[in-house]
């Protein structure tokens, strides 16, 4: 191993700068020279590469979203996209490359593994929802900036004795719901997990009133989907005068949290570690506090579930 590649791809998430940060800084401590590739795979086919030095990653650690930017690369599940991108490597000497992205950009990673380019995927999606890590890197800013938006929104229906339903992201999986729901004291969360019941929401509204709660926020997973619908149907059925908010992409840009700049830290230096070792087809993931890396084949094939326990903890404690 000579020379590693490094590319983001796929949606963004705060903490890829600090990841590519320490990939780079690894790999020039052992000796190996780094070239950043552009827009995700799509830099891959159009050679769009640069040369990165340690000052090059300067100043981007604190930084959201990915300095090399990221994109989503049909061409690339072409056999001639990918034939050239594997050309590209060749050409450019890179014999490694270093993947941030989720699932999606970790096929492509085993593909280009098949075809003699050694890989190793970082996980990096706000969703938290590869099943081979129990985190990956962005979640917990996604949070804590949902955290800080919702704890607004609650201001506001404070004083209007309202209820809020807020939409935050997760196109198929609740672990940003059900978390920030938490933690902000959600009178319901629904996660697209569980099947949607809007009895149960209503019930809780209306036997939370009871004892005196005046203003209601209700989280709603991305995946779930129709908030304008649940809105309207919680202020028909309630009484309550209820706003709908979309979070949308705040979720996805701002500085990354502590936990975040150094899970990617880690995850980076591990990386580079395995592919100057030669080590290819892997993924970097993390059990409890502990970094270790998975097979992208067996990482794929599994399936990662929500937390019951905290669902009924959830549910237990908003009365
Ligand atoms: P994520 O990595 O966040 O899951 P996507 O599913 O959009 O995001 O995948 C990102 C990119 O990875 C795609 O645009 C494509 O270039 C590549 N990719 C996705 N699936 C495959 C696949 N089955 N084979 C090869 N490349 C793929
Ligand atoms: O996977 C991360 C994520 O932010 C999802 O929560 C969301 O559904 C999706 O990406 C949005 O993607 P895009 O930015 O392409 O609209």
């Amino acid at each position: 191993m000579k020379n590693i590649g490094i590319l983001t791809s796929g949606g963004d998430a705060p903490g890829m700068n600090a990841a590519i940060r320490s990939v780079v800084r690894t790999a020039i401590s052992l000796g190996l020279g780094v070239k950043g590739v552009r827009k995700g795979y799509n830099g891959l086919i159009d050679g769009d590469f640069i040369d990165l030095d340690a000052r090059s990653v300067s100043d981007i650690i604190n930084r959201g979203g990915t300095f090399l930017y990221t994109a989503r690369s049909p061409k690339f599940k072409t056999e001639e996209g990918m034939a050239r991108a594997v050309e590209n490597c060749k050409k450019n000497n890179i014999d490694g490359i270093v993947v941030m992205g989720g699932d999606g950009s970790f096929r492509g990673a085993l593909d280009l593994s098949e075809r003699g380019i050694k890989c190793i995927g970082i996980p990096c999606t706000i969703d938290n929802d590869i099943a081979a890590t129990d985190y990956t890197i962005g979640f917990d800013t996604a949070m804590n900036t949902a955290v800080e938006m919702i704890d607004r929104i609650r201001d506001t229906a404070q004083s209007h004795d309202r209820c809020s339903v807020v939409e935050v992201m997760g196109r198929h999986a609740g672990y940003i719901a059900l978390n920030t729901g938490i933690a902000v004291g959600a009178t319901a969360i629904l996660v697209p997990e569980a099947p949607l019941d809007m009895d149960y929401v209503i019930n809780k509204i209306l036997e939370t009133q009871k004892t005196g709660k005046q203003h209601f926020i209700v989280i709603v997973a991305e995946g779930i989907g129709g908030i304008a619908d649940i809105s309207k149907e919680i202020e028909e059925r309630t009484g309550i005068v209820t706003k709908a908010t979309v979070l949308g992409h705040v979720q996805r840009g701002g500085n990354p949290t502590l936990r975040d700049r150094l899970v990617a830290t880690q995850m980076g230096y591990a990386a580079v570690q395995l592919l100057n070792k030669g080590v290819t087809n892997r993924v970097i993931c993390m059990k409890g506090e502990k970094i270790y890396d998975e097979d992208i084949v067996a990482a794929l094939q599994m399936k990662k579930s929500i937390d019951c326990d905290l669902i009924k903890m959830a549910e237990d404690v908003a009365i």
